[in-house]
């Protein structure tokens, strides 16, 4: 059975950490495993960045090498419609941990330009994406969070954004500020995609995208990537309300 073929057979693979250490020093791996990969083959390795708490960790251990910052794109899955001072702000958050670090070229790095307004600033995303790839959208690894609710991205449950057939990026209504998010229609067009979650709190909803019926209104579980290939990386908390060998 090929690799991409026990993918598909396997569309989710979780491992579930008793650490965070050990958590993020995988999802280290993942990544440099996953730009190497992507460098071999297509000579650049563009990853989109998820948001929120849980990645800051990561993207602290995120170095070169292993990773190539000459050949490394870096894009955000959603962002929040905020300066980039404000500290709500996506960008500000990875500006910390991995930009001050790590060398990458300016040219390299995919903000979604907030002093736009949200719907002006989701329109220039998606026209950046289309002038970068010239085709459709093609990263190679997606890093995605999931929050107590289910969302990802700033795909909520509830939100006209999931039924989203033809842009790749829009900006939502109901939050406050409002967010530009990639859609179902860019996010599924991933290679692969690693979401990290952590904590107690969220294990409702990972046993619910995991193991649960399929829910239209459940966005952690509409992200399913041609390829198959999505894993969990998952704390125990994360983890504890999920059926062994379900
Ligand atoms: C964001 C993220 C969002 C995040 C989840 C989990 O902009 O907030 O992209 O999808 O991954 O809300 O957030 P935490 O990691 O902070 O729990």
């Amino acid at each position: 059975m090929s690799n991409r073929d026990k993918h598909k057979s396997n569309p989710n693979s979780i491992r579930i950490f008793d650490d965070g250490q050990a958590l993020y020093r995988a999802a280290a791996e993942e990544v440099a495993r996953a730009g190497a990969e992507a460098i071999a083959r297509d000579g650049k390795f563009v990853l989109l960045l998820s948001g929120g708490a849980t990645p800051r960790r990561l993207y602290a251990l995120l170095s070169a090498p292993p990773l190539d910052p000459s050949r490394t794109h870096l894009f955000l899955g959603d962002e929040r419609g905020v300066r980039i001072t404000n500290p709500q702000s996506n960008y500000r958050m990875i500006s910390e941990t991995l930009l001050s670090r790590v060398p990458f070229p300016p040219e390299n790095i995919h903000r979604v330009k907030t002093d736009l307004p949200p719907d002006d600033a989701a329109m220039n995303y998606e026209l950046e994406l289309k002038e970068f790839f010239g085709g459709p959208p093609a990263f190679h690894l997606a890093l995605l969070g999931m929050g107590a609710d289910g969302h990802t991205a700033s795909l909520f449950p509830g939100s006209d954004a999931l039924r989203e057939s033809e842009r790749w990026v829009v900006a939502t209504r109901a939050e406050t500020p409002r967010r530009i998010t990639l859609t179902f229609p860019a996010l599924n067009a991933c290679a692969e995609v690693l979401f990290l979650v952590t904590g107690a709190q969220k294990a409702p909803a990972v046993a619910a995208a995991l193991q649960g019926p399929p829910d239209p209104d459940l966005p952690a579980q509409m992200v399913k990537p041609a390829s198959g290939r999505v894993t969990w990386l998952l704390d125990r908390g994360a983890a504890s309300l999920l059926k062994p060998n379900a």
